[in-house]
């Protein structure tokens, strides 16, 4: 491609280093053109999909997509974090050495995008000029036009974000090849599929997938694993799968800063763009900082602990997006905000988009609907009880279009953390909220965060699972050289977080109703939490942590009925000391675990023997 130089010189990308990286993946990879990307093309890449046929109009200014039927959720057997060094090893990572994988995904790249366009999709991962954006800028070569169409609405990208770098090595390289997706063996044992991130090269290379988790590389291969290498080899920051939002209390006029985890599709998306109950909503105002991904550091000058989403939009679960349960998320995705949905339900003729929860009956009359899949619902039969929407689709949305979008989002400085919970999918034991005021106990309780797998990843769904920190798809190290490094960070604060487990989803023993109605009544929880932090109420102590007492928890405006309430704040001793016997199992599996997580883990034994 003898004209290669001139379009990166038209491009104005002046950087001799990701030029090379472009001119090295462009002979291996065998495209036919190369494109430079700004976000400025947006309106044209745009114009173009719809032309070919990618994507489809929904509405005005509403785009829908559909993805490959057997590439709709991240492949965690085929995902690989690579080093040079064993010691890298750890159980969740899927550790390989890089001289295996390496040249196994250019092999499987090589001549793989012939005839297709090479786009280079240039950005950061932080706001600019953060104290972390050394580790944040990027370069995803894609060869698909959807691909570059989410980065742009999920990072901020442009050339400028790699041209005037310190160093100008310190970008990552972010490979992304699709490749022949009908003939890719997805789940079988001859699957070609692999999702690698070097991280001691800062290097990525994902091939076999366009699906967003496997293929938005700023996002979960940076921002995730490749941002926690990073951070722990830089003994600097903690990349962190974790929403963050802002609690404005209008009476007192404090703002509060919380942040936490939830495995993928357990709700964190759905927090930080809560709008408060209508009966709090006078006082209460909750703002939008990140639903994903957090990098968390101590602010050298203030000694406080400071959190900021690298992020630049939402990739958020449709299902039981409704009125009720998300307005802003709806809104998020309204006309003229450019938003792409993927694998929802759609119906070209009305320009209407359908998921299930969207509204409580399926639209009635289905002349013109589609389901995800393609095929029309009306020549279902009457028995197909099969979702018109895929469990995981998605809409994708720039956050400028989040109602709730905090002021300062975009403020280099980040800002202070106050909290730090974590919660998924538990059906029983854990209740609606247990506060932990120690760090060790804090970091020990997001080691054992059990919950139920979710559609976000490939044929798990329901299956109850550890998953530390909800972090366990993106661990890039090994789980206690993790924990170390976590109790380093978060306790070189001069001001330490509150932590807190969360459960929003236990549900009824005989009827499975969701004891908790969940969505926007969440905030009281955290109200609770905050009031316990400033030391206004005590709540109850037991073995597991501090929980509210009944007259504790704001429930102006609701209605739960009392044997329910009950049950979601108290403690199954005889549940809990069995899942002791779990926990002890599952921290054995890991190399050097701190010893202040073993004594924790004995403390919190010891006290369950004591409770009646
Ligand atoms: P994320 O992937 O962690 O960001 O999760 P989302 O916020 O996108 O939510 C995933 C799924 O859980 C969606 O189908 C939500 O409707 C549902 N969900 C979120 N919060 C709650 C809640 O408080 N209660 C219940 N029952 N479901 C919830
Ligand atoms: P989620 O997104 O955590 O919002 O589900 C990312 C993913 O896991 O694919
Ligand atoms: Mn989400």
């Amino acid at each position: 491609m003898a004209d290669l130089e001139a379009v990166m010189d038209e491009a104005g990308l002046t950087n001799p280093r990701v030029r090379a990286f472009v001119v090295e993946y462009a002979e291996l990879t065998g495209a036919a053109r190369v494109e430079v990307i700004n976000a400025s093309d947006d309106a044209r890449l745009l114009e173009e999909a719809v032309a070919a046929g990618e994507l489809e109009e929904v509405g005005e200014g509403r785009y829908y997509s559909r993805s490959y039927h057997k590439d709709t959720a991240r492949s965690e057997e085929r995902t690989v974090v690579a080093t040079s060094d064993e010691k890298d090893r750890g159980v969740y990572n899927n550790w390989r050495p890089t001289s295996e994988m390496k040249p196994l995904l250019h092999e499987r790249m090589r001549g793989a995008s012939e005839g297709r366009t090479m786009y280079v999709v240039p950005y950061l991962m932080a706001p600019p000029g953060n104290p972390l954006a050394p580790w944040a800028a990027g370069v995803e070569l894609t060869d698909t036009r959807t691909v570059v169409l989410h980065m742009i609405r999920m990072a901020r990208v442009g050339v400028q974000h790699v041209n005037d770098l310190e160093d100008p090595d310190s970008f990552v390289r972010a490979v992304h090849v699709t490749g022949d997706l009908e003939h890719l063996g997805q789940g079988t044992a001859d699957d070609q599929r692999w999702f690698v991130t070097v991280a001691d090269e800062r290097t990525i290379l994902h091939f076999g997938s366009s699906y967003g988790g496997n293929a938005l590389l700023g996002k979960i291969a940076h921002g995730l694993r490749q941002g926690a290498y990073d951070g722990w080899a830089s003994r600097k920051f903690l990349a962190e799968q974790y929403m963050l939002i802002g609690i404005h209390d209008k009476e007192t006029g404090r703002t509060y800063h919380v942040c936490g985890g939830f495995p993928s599709a357990s709700g964190k998306t759905n927090l930080a763009m809560m709008a408060a109950p209508d009966a709090l909503g006078e006082r209460y105002h909750v703002s939008f900082y990140g639903d994903d991904i957090a990098w968390l550091w101590v602010d050298e000058d203030t000694g406080r602990l400071m959190g900021m989403n690298p992020e630049y939009g939402v990739f958020g679960v449709a299902k039981d997006t409704n009125e009720r349960t998300n307005p802003n998320a709806l809104a998020s995705v309204g006309e003229g905000t450019d938003c792409i949905f993927t694998n929802v339900a759609h119906n070209p003729t009305t320009g209407e988009v359908w998921w299930e929860g969207r509204t409580e009956e399926k639209p009635r009359d289905r002349r013109g609907w589609l389901d995800w899949t393609g095929s029309p619902v009306a020549d279902r039969k009457d028995d197909d009880t099969a979702p018109w929407a895929h469990p995981n689709s998605r809409f994708t949305t720039t956050l400028a279009n989040v109602p709730n979008i905090a002021p300062d989002y975009d403020a280099p400085a980040g800002v202070p953390i106050d909290a730090i919970i974590f919660g998924g999918r538990t059906r029983d034991r854990e209740p609606l909220i247990r506060a932990i005021t120690d760090l060790a106990e804090g970091v020990y309780d997001g080691l054992t965060l059990g919950a139920e797998a979710t559609s976000a990843a490939e044929g798990k769904e329901g299956v109850l699972r550890y998953d530390p920190m909800s972090n366990r798809p993106f661990m890039a190290y090994g789980e206690g050289d993790y924990a170390r490094h976590y109790l380093d960070v978060v306790g070189a604060a001069t001001d330490q977080p509150i932590f807190a487990h969360v459960n929003w989803f236990q549900r009824d023993a005989e009827d499975g109703h969701f004891l908790w109605p969940g969505y926007r009544d969440n905030l009281r929880p955290l109200l609770w939490l905050l009031r316990l932090r400033d030391g206004e109420v005590q709540g109850r102590r037991t073995a597991v942590g501090i929980v509210p007492t009944e007259d504790e928890l704001d429930l102006t405006g609701m209605d739960v009925p009392a044997e329910d309430l009950q049950r979601i704040l108290s403690i199954d001793k005889e549940r809990w000391q069995q899942e002791m016997g779990f926990r002890e199992e599952h921290l054995a599996q890991f190399d050097r675990m701190p010893e202040e997580i073993w004594e924790a883990h004995r403390r919190v034994a010891a006290d369950l023997e004591q409770e009646d």
